[in-house]
């Protein structure tokens, strides 16, 4: 296997940084549309050929370091009741909102037989892998699948999730203590059905104050870390916020701490305790520019990184789904012909 991933996020040394991409199994492809032009987004995610399919085609085309599971964040939720759909243009819609004690009772959280598709999916992919790479699994941050339930669909502002945490703290928290308790469970199935590491995306913490992040976040994102089987299985933190947050994201013991784009890495790994790793941090437009701006701004980071072990190249935050996908080729092959 090419360990490369592993021994970054278990901070070992490594020849040069492994790279993945956040979204790297998505819109940006044509092959991806190729699958998606016949099939929806939720019969990808609940078909494991399909799911195995898409999540091979960075593995084939681009020659990543480590796959990633083809599925999305809000599938916990639909399997806690949340009625979802995906429209293209529009994002995910819940179609029954949850506001209220009475919507958060009526929440179910022994839901890992209908999560079976997902442990299904994860054992063709690692056929298919056949151990050539790691593969990563992963779960949606408690915060950021609150705000999708509440909202009933991608928001700007968070105004209704924010008002049932400042008006009703009782009814968040007990919405929260419910996806944090489905959360670590299907993290758990996912690592038992054969993930070699799991990421926990917490896409919208940068929207909270800091002692929102603490009391809405942080401490469901501790209590799921400190939930997993996981012996050799590395443990990513990301958050859109993290160049603010990661000193309390290291409290919660990830092996790797995931950056978004604003912060100097090397700043943000100096600040960490040894052992935590750091994943990041390109700036995903980046790959829209000319391709010398994309070589030089990529090397820029690995200069300020060399000497420096547990680094692990990713975007700040997904790739966009009109990114050129020969771009996104060309940044693979400039960090793969890079050595320390
Ligand atoms: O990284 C990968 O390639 C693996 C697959 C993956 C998807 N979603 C596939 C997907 C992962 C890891 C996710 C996580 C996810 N889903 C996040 C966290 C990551 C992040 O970028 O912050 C979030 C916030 C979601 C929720 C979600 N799912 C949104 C907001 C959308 C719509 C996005 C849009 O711009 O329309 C989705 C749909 C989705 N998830 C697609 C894919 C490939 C697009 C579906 C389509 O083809 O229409």
């Amino acid at each position: 296997m090419n360990t490369l991933f592993l021994d970054a996020a278990f901070s070992k040394p490594t020849e040069r940084p492994p790279v993945w991409m956040m979204r790297q199994a998505g819109r940006f492809m044509p092959e991806y549309w190729e699958i998606k032009n016949k099939y929806s987004f939720l019969e990808m995610c609940k078909t494991p050929e399909l799911a195995a399919d898409v999540t091979m085609l960075p593995v084939d085309l681009l020659g990543i370091d480590a796959a990633i599971l083809f599925s999305d964040i809000l599938v916990t939720a639909e399997a806690m009741g949340g009625d979802l759909s995906f429209t293209q243009g529009v994002g995910p819609r819940f179609a029954n909102p949850v506001r209220s004690l009475a919507d958060v009772d009526a929440l179910e959280v022994d839901v890992l037989d209908k999560l079976q598709y997902v442990a299904d999916a994860i054992k063709v992919i690692q056929q298919r892998l056949g151990g050539s790479i790691p593969l990563i699994g992963f779960a949606g941050a408690p915060f950021t699948v609150m705000s999708y339930l509440v909202e009933g669909a991608s928001s700007k502002d968070f105004k209704t999730t924010k008002l049932l945490m400042h008006n009703h703290p009782e009814i968040a928290h007990k919405l929260l203590a419910k996806i944090a308790k489905v959360t670590a469970e299907y993290l758990n199935l996912q690592i038992a059905a054969g993930v070699n590491a799991v990421q926990i995306f917490d896409s919208w913490a940068l929207a909270l104050s800091w002692n929102d992040y603490q009391e809405f976040s942080h401490r469901y994102i501790q209590e799921i870390i400190a939930n997993l089987n996981r012996k050799d299985i590395p443990v990513i933190s990301f958050c859109k916020g993290s160049s603010v947050f990661a000193p309390v994201m290291a409290e919660a013991k990830p092996d790797v701490i995931s950056v978004d784009w604003n912060a100097d890495l090397l700043n943000i790994k100096n600040s960490l305790p040894a052992g935590i790793a750091v994943q990041g941090n390109l700036d995903p437009h980046i790959l829209y520019a000319d391709k010398p701006v994309i070589k030089k701004t990529i090397l820029q980071l690995f200069e300020r990184m060399r000497g420096t072990d547990g680094f692990i190249f990713n975007l700040g935050h997904g790739i966009m789904p009109d990114i050129p996908f020969d771009h996104v080729k060309y940044a693979i092959e400039v960090i793969k012909d890079f050595k320390y």
